[in-house]
């Protein structure tokens, strides 16, 4: 049975919507993050905190020994997609390093399960539905970094006896509707730059090219609620600890919502006259994804919770209100 759990970049905006989960569920977290992106505020009362960079495997060793850490979940990363094009050294360092040096403190010691976030950024664009066998060829060097990161932990996995779930995200939007926890700061985040704008006296909606190949020309995701996200990890972890299976999985609803969907939602939810402005394309944007979870929902049997655009922009509007 999972006890003891170690989040790296547990506090993140997915990473404390994850411990929220798995301390309801009773479970001990103990977070390791060296708060390059993440906040303290974030971090979960009842974790136990090490301000630490995931490269510093012997602390980390120590941290798994001496507190009998059955199972990682390993979030921290960077993640912004234009930040990786001007900086791929130091995405490659965080990302591949950070994760093989993580790993290190995970051999020969009490590790049972490892929990990895992947991206959809991994898929090669215009593939539309994408299955866990759909072509990978990442336009980004982000995505890229994430797929090196997968080889590297389905090979250590492997050799080390140690249970693996890949989780290839979708795109993550929301809050907890604890209200608690949420999205403080992200440069490239749709629903995090349409919320700041709803916030202001004279929203301005920026839509980064409306003459893609869509239905109303602006690009199509499959957005997922933070907290749909945050209770596939704790099922999965249960079910590759119970059944002793390794998995990689899509996490996305089945579902594709375009950008401008999305804008004319929050319209419909503030009474702001809203400026959409449209611009030109950004390089590293696929123009459509959506996530077959066929795999997912086969594997953990899990039915999402908010699964519904409504519901996801007010959780939205409602962190942001508390900012
Ligand atoms: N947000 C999304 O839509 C999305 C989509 C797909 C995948 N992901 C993946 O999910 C994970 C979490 O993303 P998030 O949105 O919560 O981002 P976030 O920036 O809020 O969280 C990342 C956390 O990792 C920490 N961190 C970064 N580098 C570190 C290091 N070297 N040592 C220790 N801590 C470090 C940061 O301080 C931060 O708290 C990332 O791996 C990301 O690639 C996110």
């Amino acid at each position: 049975m999972i006890k003891n759990i170690l989040i790296t970049g547990g506090a993140g905006y997915i990473g404390s919507h994850i411990s929220e989960i798995l301390v309801k569920n009773k479970k001990k977290i103990y977070i390791v993050d060296n708060l390059s992106t993440g906040y303290r505020s974030l971090i979960n009362k009842k974790a136990k905190f090490f301000k630490l960079n995931i490269h510093n495997n012997k602390n980390i060793k120590k941290i798994i020994k001496e507190n009998k850490i059955d199972s990682v979940i390993h979030l921290a990363a960077n993640l912004i997609i234009s930040e990786g094009e001007k900086y791929p050294k130091k995405y490659y360092w965080n990302n591949v390093i950070g994760t093989q040096n993580l790993l290190k403190a995970c051999s020969n010691n009490t590790i049972k399960n490892f929990i990895f976030s992947s991206t959809a950024a991994i898929y090669k664009d215009g593939q539309f539905k994408v299955s866990e066998n759909s072509i990978i060829k990442p336009k980004s060097v982000y995505g890229r970094t994430k797929v090196k990161c997968e080889k590297i932990i389905q090979s250590f996995c492997k050799k080390n006896n140690i249970n693996y779930g890949i989780l290839r995200y979708f795109n993550i939007a929301g809050s907890s509707p604890s209200g608690k926890i949420g999205l403080i700061n992200k440069s490239d985040h749709l629903f995090k730059n349409f919320s700041r704008e709803v916030m202001k006296k004279r929203p301005i909606f920026k839509i980064y090219g409306n003459d893609y190949k869509t239905k109303d020309g602006s690009c199509i995701r499959d957005f997922i609620h933070v907290s749909d996200i945050a209770e596939i990890h704790f099922k999965v972890l249960e079910k590759i600890d119970k059944t002793n299976k390794s998995k990689i999985l899509n996490c996305g609803y089945n579902k594709g919502t375009s950008v401008l969907e999305v804008a004319k939602e929050f319209k419909k939810q503030t009474s702001k006259k809203v400026k959409i402005l449209i611009t030109k394309r950004r390089k590293a944007d696929l123009v459509k994804i959506i996530a077959s979870n066929n795999k997912l929902m086969r594997f953990i049997r899990w039915k999402p919770k908010f699964n519904n655009l409504r519901k996801i922009v007010k959780s939205c509007l409602i962190w942001e209100k508390r900012q």
